[in-house]
């Protein structure tokens, strides 16, 4: 049998197990979303690879976060860097999303004048506090909400715009914290709803200064029905002139 057919007839079967034992008021934890990446694509709505918040913080205490720091990942992390080194040495940076703060750690210290990080869970903020330094510094906050302080040459968003409520409206809210000719600087999957994001800030006027796609042939497994071959797109965003970011 087809790979894909023993899929969903693995998938019918768990679905007819989970609503018997649902109607005998039993659940088996993780079945469901097993039973949903066993679905074929088109039956799978664009996000079904997200993470749910929920289990975020157990999985970060319990390192499965800690593929981020794999060799598979460097070449999304190198070109980043690379655009903070080339485009604005020696700057201020916000990394939206930063987790354990890995980013933080492939950027010199003599790099940035300063670097702040944010992220919702404790445990990913906690991990990074251990990179923490006089021109270092992490903070736990929801992107979606946080409001920066201060002004910064480059706002970093690794891998996180898919997360947050309105990827284009939190931008917009963000840059009114750039410094005069500062930069957006992203990561995004290209998976759905990845690629869809993307389309969304560039619609919405953001002009792209510079774009890089990461290919990847990979044996880390994140997600069973991931593709092996993982691609990421890293871009440089400068906000449209005139754009009402209230
Ligand atoms: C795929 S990880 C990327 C982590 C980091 N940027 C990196 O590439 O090493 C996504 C991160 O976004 C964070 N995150 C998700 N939703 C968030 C929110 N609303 N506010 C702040 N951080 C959030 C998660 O805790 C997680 O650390």
């Amino acid at each position: 049998m087809p790979e894909e057919c023993e899929a969903q007839t693995v998938a019918r079967i768990l679905k007819k197990m989970l609503i018997s034992l649902k109607k005998v008021g039993r659940r088996i934890s993780g079945a469901k979303r097993v039973w949903y990446a066993l679905r074929p694509p088109e039956n799978r709505s664009p996000s079904y690879w997200l993470i749910p918040r929920e289990t975020w913080e157990s999985q970060y205490l319990a390192g499965h976060w800690n593929y981020l720091g794999q060799l598979e990942q460097l070449a999304r992390y190198s070109v980043i860097v690379g655009y903070i080194q080339h485009l604005k040495p020696g700057g201020s940076f916000l990394d939206v999303g930063c987790g354990e703060g890995l980013l933080r750690e492939k950027l010199s210290l003599y790099g940035y004048s300063k670097y702040l990080g944010i992220d919702i869970f404790e445990a990913a903020i906690g991990k990074a506090a251990q990179r923490q330094h006089e021109r270092t510094h992490f903070i736990r906050a929801d992107a979606d909400d946080y409001e920066p302080a201060e002004l910064f040459d480059a706002i970093i968003f690794n891998e996180i715009l898919y997360y947050l409520k309105d990827p284009v409206k939190i931008l917009d809210r963000y840059t009114r914290a750039l410094r005069e000719g500062g930069i957006i600087i992203t990561s995004i999957f290209a998976v759905e709803p990845g690629p869809s994001v993307l389309e969304k800030i560039k619609a919405a006027g953001y002009s792209v200064l510079d774009e890089v796609t990461t290919e990847h042939e990979s044996r880390v497994v994140v997600h069973p029905q991931l593709p092996s071959r993982k691609v990421w797109i890293c871009s440089v965003f400068v906000p449209a002139s005139g754009r009402d970011l209230a």
